[in-house]
């Protein structure tokens, strides 16, 4: 098992939002985490992430737990999170912004994924290397947010609504190429969605949280026959 909540607990200040949070993803898969505003998502990727405390219930990675290691160890193990909103640096180019976090991120001997890769993954990115990032379409920054989150050898993406202001069209190819990048290298994914339908299609597992908690885990199929709505 790549990564595993158990009974998991946190939020801000006095107020916790999340509780008994438990879920398990392998390596490869992708789980969809969908739920209406305020469901809790985006605190379940922090606390992954290290970015809010567990107050209750573990972390593990690989089978350790982590609930102790900061941010910047996490992500040194693989975890990556791309986060809500635009995730690039928005006054420096594209090449600036990959060169910027593959400094950071790709070390060790064999990378998964360098500079070189990205471009040839993303030829638009190869086109738009001296573009500024925030004067691209939404579509080209997702791109790079992307980008910028497997750089290096990503092992756990968390994703936190990549879709958000997105032509459909391209969040199909967003998605195409994301789904690739999971099942070739093995990286697994926590896909927060409120594109449904598109986050349906990609996912291996779907995992619905109503008021922090989780109301529905189980297959994509089950979750169209049960009618996910109902859970919105
Ligand atoms: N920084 C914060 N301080 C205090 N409360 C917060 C903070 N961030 C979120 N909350 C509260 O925590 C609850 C869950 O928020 P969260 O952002 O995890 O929901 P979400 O499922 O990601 O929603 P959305 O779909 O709107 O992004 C909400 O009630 C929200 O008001
Ligand atoms: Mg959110």
């Amino acid at each position: 098992m790549l990564l595993n909540l158990h009974d998991l607990d946190a939020g801000y200040g006095a107020k916790t939002v999340i509780s008994g949070v438990s879920l398990a993803l392998e390596p490869g898969q992708i789980l969809a985490l969908l739920g209406h505003n305020g469901a809790g998502k985006t605190t379940t990727l922090k606390a992954i992430m290290g970015l809010l405390p567990a107050r209750a219930g573990s972390v593990h990675f690989d089978g350790h737990p982590i609930n102790r290691l900061g941010v910047a160890d996490r992500v040194a193990t693989g975890i990556r999170l791309l986060p809500e909103g635009r995730g690039v640096f928005p006054d420096l180019n594209v090449a600036d912004n990959i060169e910027v976090v593959a400094a950071q991120n790709v070390t060790g001997p064999s990378p998964m994924f360098r500079p070189a890769d990205i471009y040839r993954l993303f030829p638009v990115l190869d086109e738009r290397r001296t573009t500024r990032a925030g004067s691209m379409s939404g579509g080209q920054q997702q791109m790079l947010a992307l980008s910028l989150a497997i750089l290096g050898t990503p092992r756990c993406l968390l994703l936190d609504e990549p879709s958000i202001g997105l032509a459909p069209n391209l969040v199909e190819r967003l998605f195409e190429q994301f789904h690739t990048i999971c099942k070739e290298h093995g990286v697994g994914a926590v896909l927060v969605e409120q594109n449904v339908a598109a986050a349906l299609k990609i996912a291996d597992r779907v995992v619905i949280m109503n008021s922090g908690r989780i109301v529905f885990d189980g297959l994509p199929d089950d979750a169209r026959k049960e009618n996910v709505w109902d859970y919105f």
